[in-house]
């Protein structure tokens, strides 16, 4: 299993936002994408479910996404998006999980596969408890982990996960951090996930790669890459790296921005 995009470009409204993008994963490894606000993360994953026009090219396991029909993409990567609105409908999140296996309008039919796979993604997330409630009644947090949940369910072969954690507490930052990760190497699937909390990248991605004026600044392990020089360069913020726990966790820890004539030293 392996994800690439080469020259991979998207432009909105005449601006390009991404100019030129060349990513290699393979399975089993979650890479971290990160950038300043409106640096085009958001949008990379949307032109790879086809919600925004790309160019370029961009294959899981060699099959091309580009001329993919939505079917077939939707069969191939699972997305949780940053805004969470569209959850607000009158089913539960079993009825959902449910749904989400379909693929299909064909009915509600449900094989005895899908109800265990339904249940087993509650178990998984441990969302359980919010199994008969309908999304649209449950907290900004609780959406996010039942979109992950919607997500995965469907087994995909690429997972885009758009700030993920943005509206979780800190018990299930780690939990469903730590479920996705290991989903991931035992399904030997994908895993590019979009932080803004520098110390959850660095905990839970493989690889990482920093995206900056619409271009790709750095990328590789995330211990290589998550350092002072590249997040001062990125985000204009004087950082300190420190390392915790005998080395085995490198924290960031951000100190100040830097005025522009620092900045441009770096
Ligand atoms: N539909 C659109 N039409 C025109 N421009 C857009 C559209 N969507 C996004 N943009 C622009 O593209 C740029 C990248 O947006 P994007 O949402 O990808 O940023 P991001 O890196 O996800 O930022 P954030 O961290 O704030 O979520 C922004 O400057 C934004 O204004
Ligand atoms: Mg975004």
């Amino acid at each position: 299993m392996s994800f690439c995009t080469s020259n991979y470009r998207v432009t909105l409204r005449g601006r390009p936002i991404l100019k030129g993008l060349d990513m290699e994963v393979s399975g089993g490894r979650t890479l971290a994408l990160l950038g300043a606000n409106g640096a085009g993360k958001s949008t990379f994953m949307k032109g790879l479910c086809g919600l925004v026009p790309a160019q370029g090219s961009a294959t899981i396991n060699g099959t091309p996404l580009m001329d993919a029909s939505p079917a077939r993409r939707a069969q191939l990567i699972g997305y949780v998006a940053q805004d969470l609105a569209s959850l607000d409908v009158r089913l539960s999140t079993y009825e959902l999980l449910l749904l989400a296996q379909q693929g299909t309008t064909r009915g509600w039919r449900t094989s005895q596969n899908a109800r265990r796979k339904a249940a087993e993604m509650l178990e998984l997330l441990g969302l359980q408890r919010f199994s008969e409630h309908q999304p649209g009644q449950l907290s900004g947090g609780e959406r996010q982990m039942i979109s992950l949940a919607l997500a995965l369910v469907r087994s995909p072969r690429l997972l885009l996960l758009d700030e993920p954690t943005s509206a979780l507490d800190l018990a299930n930052q780690l939990q469903i951090l730590d479920a996705v990760s290991s989903y991931t190497r035992k399904h030997n699937i994908v895993t590019l996930a979009i932080f803004h909390d520098m110390n959850l990248a660095s905990r839970y991605a493989d690889d990482t790669m920093m995206l900056h004026q619409g271009h790709v600044h750095c990328s590789g392990s995330t211990g290589a890459t998550l350092t002072p020089e590249n997040l001062a360069h990125v985000y204009g913020v004087d950082c300190r790296a420190l390392s915790v726990d005998a080395g085995t966790f490198t924290a960031i820890y951000p100190v100040s921005v830097l005025t522009p004539e620092q900045r441009a030293a770096h």
